[in-house]
C-alpha cells in the first residue's frame, strides 16, 4: 500500500488562521476514496494537526491535488460538516469546527487518595522536611556548571565515574568498605539492586550462588514480594539478641546466598554480633556462596561509632548494597552496589547498554554533595536530630508507659516497642481510631518462620524520623495514649 501525501501551502491572500500550517494528508492508494479522505481529515483534526478554526483548501483544489473527483472531495467535506468536524460558511469556506476536537478520553481516575493519618509514625522514611534543599541545589548548580558535555548524553550503566570515585572514598572512610570505583555500579536504590541481582531468576548470580535465598526472619514485606515475583524462594533465619542465627545456614546445604542487614537488623534493630559477622563470611567462603549486605541506614548509630560493613571482611564474598533513601531521601532513587570482581560484568550486562534508571545529573549532584562535605554535614546534623527524637521517645515512654520495653534504639530511624502477648491487633486498632499510623511487628515476620520454634512477639515498629519536628510531640502523645496499661 502506498500513500499519496499532498501539501497545500497556505495562500497569501487567505486570512490568517490559527494554525497557518501546510495541510498534508496521507491517503491509502487503495479503497474507497471518499472514506479515505474523511478518515485522513478526521485523524488530522483528532491529532491536533488541524486546529479548530483552521481553514481548509477549497474542495476543488484539494480534489485536484489528491487526484480525486471533485464530487468525492465535496461529499467528504459535506459529510464531515454533518458529523460536526467541519463548519461551512457562505463566503468564508470550510474550516475545522471550533468544537471538533473530541474531548480527551478521560483516564479512569485512581480512587482519590485517602486522607493521610493525623500522626505518622510509620517507619520507612527520613524526616522529609529536613531534606537539605539549599545545599543540594547549590551542589547541583556547581555539578552542572562543571559537567562536561558528554554528561548530557546517554548514561553509562555503571554510573558516573565522578560519583563512583567519591563513593569509593566515602564508603571506605565511613563504612569500612573495601573497593575501588570500578567495582561500584550505581543503581536506583536497594530495591533496584535486588531486581538486578535476581531478575530472570538467577541470571546475574553465578550458578553456584543460586538456589533458595536465606533472609532474616523479620524484614520488609515489600522486599519479600519483590523476590517472590522474581521467582526466588526465601528461607527465613530466626533472630535472637545477637541477630540472625547464622549457624542455621549449615543445616541448609541448598542455600548459597544470604541477605542480611548486619549494621542494624531491620526492623528489630540490633547489630549482627561480631562472631556471627565472621561466621557468615566463613560460611560463604566454605560454601562458595555470597552474602548480600543491605546497609540501608548504617550512618545512623548513636551510642558509638557505626558498625563497619561486613563487606570489609571479604570483598569477594560480600555484595554491599547502599542507598541514599535514609540518609537523604527515597525520592532520589539512588543507590550503589559494591560488587565482587566476578559479578561486575554480569550486573552490567543485566543493566543493559544505557543507563535507564539513575539520572546522571542527580549522580553528578550527589558526587559534588559528598565531595564538598555537604553529605557528611547533613548526616551529622540528622544524626543529632534523630538521636534527640529517639531520646524523646524513650523519655515519653518512661513517663507514661514504663512497662513497655523499647528496643533497637542504638541506631537507625525506628524503634520496636514490645507489647503484651496477644495485644498487637487491638493496639493497632486503637492507633487507627486515634489517627495514628504505625506498623505492627507481625507485618515484618517471614510467613515461613516456624510458629512454635521461634516466638512471635507482639510489638510496634515506630518510625520516629518520619514526622516533621513540629508534629513530633503530638505524634508521641498519641502513641502514649494508645499503649495499654500494664496487664
Ligand atoms: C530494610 C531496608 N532496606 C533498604 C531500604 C532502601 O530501599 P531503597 O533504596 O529501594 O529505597 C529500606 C528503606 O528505605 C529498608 O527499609
Amino acid at each position: 500500500m502506498t500513500d499519496t501525501p499532498v501539501t497545500h501551502p497556505r495562500q497569501p491572500a487567505e486570512p490568517a488562521h490559527p494554525s497557518g500550517n501546510d495541510l498534508h494528508l496521507d491517503l491509502p492508494a487503495t479503497g474507497g476514496r471518499r472514506a479515505a479522505l474523511m478518515a485522513a481529515l478526521r485523524e488530522a483534526i483528532r491529532s491536533g494537526r488541524l486546529a479548530p478554526g483552521t481553514r481548509l483548501p477549497p474542495y476543488r483544489s484539494l480534489a485536484a491535488d489528491l487526484g480525486l473527483a471533485r464530487n468525492t472531495a465535496a461529499e467528504a467535506y459535506a459529510e464531515l460538516v454533518a458529523e460536526g468536524w467541519l463548519t461551512a460558511r457562505q463566503g468564508s469556506g470550510t474550516t475545522v469546527a471550533e468544537r471538533a476536537e473530541p474531548a480527551p478520553t478521560a483516564r479512569a481516575r485512581r480512587p482519590s487518595a485517602r486522607p493521610g493519618p493525623v500522626h505518622d509514625l510509620r517507619q520507612g522514611q527520613p524526616d522529609a522536611a529536613s531534606f537539605p534543599r539549599s545545599a543540594w541545589l547549590a551542589a547541583g548548580r556547581r555539578a552542572l556548571t562543571a559537567a562536561p558535555n558528554e554528561a548530557f548524553g546517554p548514561g553509562d550503566p555503571q554510573g558516573r565515574r565522578e560519583l563512583r570515585t567519591v563513593l569509593a572514598d566515602y564508603l571506605a572512610r565511613a563504612r569500612g568498605v573495601r573497593t575501588d570505583p570500578d567495582r561500584i555500579v550505581v543503581c536506583s536504590g536497594f530495591a533496584h539492586a535486588l531486581r538486578l541481582l535476581f531478575d530472570g531468576a538467577g541470571a546475574v548470580l553465578p550458578a553456584e550462588a543460586n538456589g533458595p535465598l536465606a533472609v532474616e526472619g523479620y524484614g520488609l514485606a515489600f522486599h519479600r514480594s519483590l523476590l517472590a515475583a522474581a521467582g526466588v524462594t526465601t528461607v527465613p533465619l530466626p533472630l535472637d539478641e545477637n541477630g540472625a542465627r547464622i549457624g542455621e545456614l549449615t543445616d541448609r546445604p541448598d542455600v548459597r546466598t544470604v541477605l542480611l542487614t548486619p549494621a542494624h537488623q531491620f526492623p528489630t534493630g540490633g547489630p549482627l554480633h561480631a562472631a556471627r559477622r565472621a561466621a557468615v563470611v566463613d560460611w560463604a567462603r566454605g560454601r562458595g556462596g555470597l552474602v548480600l549486605e543491605d546497609d540501608y541506614d548504617g550512618e545512623f548509630r548513636y551510642d558509638r561509632q557505626p558498625v563497619g560493613a561486613v563487606q570489609g571482611l571479604d570483598p569477594e564474598r560480600v555484595v554491599y548494597l547502599g542507598t541514599a533513601s535514609k540518609s537523604l531521601s527515597p525520592a532520589l532513587r539512588l543507590g550503589w552496589m559494591v560488587l565482587p570482581d566476578h559479578l561486575v560484568d554480569r550486573v552490567l550486562a543485566a543493566k543493559g547498554e544505557r543507563e535507564a534508571w539513575a539520572s546522571a545529573l542527580d549522580q553528578l549532584t550527589l558526587a559534588e554533595f559528598i565531595d564538598s562535605g555537604g553529605y557528611d554535614r547533613h548526616v551529622r546534623r540528622m544524626r543529632r536530630r534523630y538521636r534527640d527524637r529517639r531520646d524523646r521517645l524513650v523519655a515519653a515512654l518512661a513517663a507514661s508507659a514504663p512497662h513497655v520495653a523499647v528496643s533497637g534504639i542504638a541506631a537507625g530511624l525506628h524503634a520496636v516497642l514490645r507489647l503484651a502477648p496477644g495485644t498487637e491487633r487491638s493496639v493497632l486498632k486503637a492507633a487507627a481510631y486515634r489517627g495514628l499510623a504505625v506498623d505492627g511487628l507481625a507485618d515484618y515476620r517471614h510467613p515461613a518462620l516456624a510458629a512454635g520454634a521461634v516466638p512471635a512477639p507482639d510489638g510496634l515498629v515506630v518510625g520516629y524520623a518520619t514526622p516533621p519536628d513540629h508534629a513530633y510531640p503530638a505524634a508521641l502523645a498519641a502513641l502514649c495514649d494508645i499503649l495499654p496499661p500494664p496487664a
